[in-house]
């Protein structure tokens, strides 16, 4: 393709430090602020324009509160420096990152004039007032993608305002494969669809998830980030947000050929997309544009500022080799330095829990049956007739902690373990737990206590149903209780529509409320996993306590219909790219009996699922299945056993979006290392060169891989092990089935 790119007199170009990636940045004659950005000279973003719509505040005496940030720019000043430093994350894929960028910094001063009323000497006369604003928009350009933010410094006519839109805009160069899910206000848990931009409209409306309990997609071609593409001439384009901190998370909204208007807010609990008739006053761009949505509140407004202020990170990535898509730590740079003085209580960690048997249906969260619903002050816990059926009992958790100790599983979650699950979803309940009480089977101190004189801890359920407020009140006591029994870990929930209602899961004010948790938690020395809350930017450098979050389909689904073979070959592209997932893999049984008295087949193999601990990055590791499962497959479960959850090194070694990874890490502090690789449902054959191997060193070679009858659908439990020895230079070539992958382990000797 031929880069047409109109000359800009006024233009400002920088490049990344190898000079692959160049940005340019100018102000057109409306003196709307415009950028575009290039990869080797072929065009990634084509000129785009950058701006916010403002909301008029009631509370703003003077007219300019809805004065808009799009247009009547000029550069005041400029400045390009060049950054380079390397850093050690408290855990993670390397042990090292390089932070090397070229920025970039427009300073940019909007003036205008506007009559100024006067109420002086009883006569009301008109003057004009000159006013005068400035914004500063900051580029960091790498050598695999930019980051660009707004920054609003404190200045008298800019103080307190409202976002009614963010216009950043995203032209493609062409009419991109891209893999896409719906955009919504409170859902990540869809399929990804994988479509040409053009094809996003006639999808969209049967990607929504619309059986989630929280559903509120906005637009009929509206899709989340992180969003991965490929054009048609083989460059990688991702794009997606950093450090997304007080502010609400982004979406992106594609212009096509048949965009009419923007679509702006939706009202808060509606589960359809209707534009909004209120029209934007920002042109639409040319088709194959991304345009910025971001999450409303209650109110509809997207955001409540207060200078000094600035938005998240917007970042598009790019490369020719899809493999430097997973590499690149472009998110995490952008994120600031860990704020955590101490970080020694934060480690990474393998769990088991008492989880999948609710979610397969053989046990429940609740107690009892007894009551059409319950309110949590007037139940005498003692007196109720259980159901038979509460899995968090004493019994069923020491069986629990005895197969971790057995095993090396570092901590047990126990769900269902506190009082409140009997109407626990969906009720619109504002009091739905006290996150305090358990219940009546479940020992708290005993089975704390049993835990730790085995080495192994309890991991802490808080369930908030979306009730915001009420886990804000219980947050202290609810953290100090932990710290009394010695748990060190939380897995927290945001099942169901929020509440207080109106409000959406990735709102300006959720987004507050999850990294306040996380704040709370760090003062108590508490690692969170979030599930349910709002896709992760990279805040995991900042804070590290947060070591997981879910925020995409996560390995329950299996339960609940399945997802594809392919999905967890598409969601490192994706959802991996701000954070680790909680995917909670490992199901050896895959034939599932589910809640719904259905049946369910978990769509990949016993040896794909092994890859999931390599491929599907996380310092937080959950080895879901039954125990009784993992004892029937023992010699494969010693891969679990073995495999580090920690890293020094990762070397992504092939990748395709939606068709296969394969990646090996050198487990930190050791000289051992473990490969991993997963395919999607038409399988394939890894090509693993070690020369990534010390030299002249042996290793011994454990290798578990799908058996040459396997399938995902028929045979999924058919399975190899193989034990050599290797050294530096060999090369293994391992077949993947259908729906399958390999696990291999490489201890030096
Ligand atoms: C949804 C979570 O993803 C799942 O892991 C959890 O068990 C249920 N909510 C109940 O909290
Ligand atoms: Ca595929």
């Amino acid at each position: 393709m031929l880069l047409t790119i109109p000359v800009f007199a006024n233009a400002t170009e920088v490049a990344s430090p190898n000079g692959n990636v160049k940005l340019k940045f100018w102000v057109d004659a409306k003196g709307r602020p415009m950028y575009e950005m290039s990869y080797k000279d072929r065009p990634v973003v084509l000129p785009s324009h950058l701006g916010l719509e403002l909301a008029k505040d009631k509370h703003a005496s003077k007219g300019y509160g809805e004065h808009d940030l799009l247009g009547g720019f000029s550069i005041a000043k400029e400045e390009t420096t060049t950054f380079d430093d390397t850093w050690q994350p408290v855990w993670g894929e390397s042990r090292n990152i390089r932070n090397h960028y070229v920025e970039y910094v427009a300073t940019l001063m909007q003036q205008w004039k506007e009559p100024r009323v006067t109420a002086d000497e009883g006569q009301r006369g008109m003057f004009e007032e000159q006013h005068q604003r400035e914004i500063i928009i900051r580029f960091r350009v790498y050598d695999e993608g930019i980051g660009l933010r707004y920054e609003f410094p404190q200045q008298r006519e800019l103080n307190y305002f409202l976002i009614q839109e963010e216009r950043t805009e995203f032209r493609m160069a062409g009419d991109h494969t891209a893999w896409w899910l719906p955009g919504d206000y409170d859902s990540q848990e869809q399929e990804t669809q994988q479509t040409k931009l053009s094809e996003i409209r006639g999808r969209l409306d049967q990607a929504v998830n619309w059986g989630n309990s929280s559903v509120a997609p906005f637009s009929p071609t509206g899709v989340q980030t992180s969003l991965q593409m490929k054009s048609d001439d083989g460059l990688y384009i991702n794009i997606h947000e950093a450090a997304c901190a007080d502010y609400a998370t982004m979406h992106l909204e594609l212009v096509d050929a048949q965009t009419k208007a923007f679509t702006t807010e939706l009202r808060g609990g509606s589960n359809d997309y209707t534009p909004n008739p209120k029209p934007s006053r920002c042109p639409l761009p040319e088709p194959f544009t991304f345009v910025s949505h971001l999450t409303p509140d209650a109110t509809g407004l997207k955001g409540c500022m207060q200078t000094p202020c600035m938005t998240p990170w917007r970042t598009v990535m790019v490369s020719d080799d899809a493999r430097d898509m997973l590499s690149s730590n472009l998110i995490l740079n952008l994120n600031e330095p860990c704020k955590i003085e101490d970080t020694s209580w934060i480690h990474p960690t393998k769990y088991c829990g008492v989880w999948w048997e609710m979610i397969v249906g053989k046990s429940s969260w609740n107690y009892t049956d007894e009551f059409p619903s319950i309110q949590l002050d007037n139940i005498d816990w003692q007196k109720v007739k259980p159901n038979g059926r509460h899995a968090a009992n004493n019994d069923k958790v020491k069986r629990y902690i005895d197969f971790a100790a057995k095993n090396g599983l570092d901590e047990v979650l126990v769900e269902g373990w506190n009082v409140g699950w009997e109407d626990w979803a969906n009720m619109w309940k504002r009091d739905v737990f006290d996150f305090q009480t358990p219940y009546p089977d479940f020992d708290i101190k005993m089975l704390n206590d049993y835990a730790h004189s085995k080495g192994v801890k309890l991991l802490m359920h808080h369930e908030t149903s979306s009730s915001t407020q009420n886990y804000e009140r219980h947050i202290k006591e609810a953290f100090a209780l932990m710290n009394h029994y010695g748990y060190d870990a939380v897995k927290t929930g945001y099942v169901g529509d929020m509440i207080p209602r109106g409000d959406h899961h990735y709102s300006q004010s959720m987004n507050n409320h999850y990294l306040y948790v996380v704040k709370e938690a760090a003062k108590h020395h508490i690692m969170v996993n979030a599930h349910e809350a709002t896709r992760p930017t990279g805040l995991c450098r900042t804070y590290p306590n947060l070591v997981g979050n879910e925020s995409a389909r996560g390995t329950e689904y299996e339960a609940f219909g399945g997802s594809r073979p392919d999905h967890t070959c598409i969601l490192p592209f994706t959802r991996l790219q701000g954070g680790p997932m909680d995917y909670t893999p490992g199901i050896f049984v895959t034939k599932l009996n589910t809640w719904s008295g259905n049946q369910s087949w978990a769509r990949i193999t016993l040896a794909g699922s092994l890859a999931l601990y390599l491929t599907m990055y996380s310092p937080l590791q959950m080895a879901a299945d039954l125990p009784e499962h993992y004892e029937r497959f023992d010699d494969a479960f010693q891969f679990i056993r073995d495999v580090a959850c920690d890293w020094d090194e990762s070397i992504y070694l092939e990748a395709e979006p939606a068709d296969y990874i394969t990646v090996a890490r050198k487990a930190k502090g050791t000289d051992n290392w473990f490969i991993g690789g997963k395919c999607d449902e038409n399988g394939h054959e890894a090509v693993v060169k070690l020369d990534f191997l010390d030299k002249g060193r042996k290793y011994e070679c454990t290798i578990y891989q799908d058996a040459p009858d396997a399938h995902y659908e028929t045979n999924p439990q058919a399975y190899v092990i193989t034990k050599k020895t290797v050294k530096a230079g060999q090369t293994l070539k391992i077949k993947e089935a259908p729906g399958g992958g390999f696990a291999v382990s490489l201890m030096a000797q």
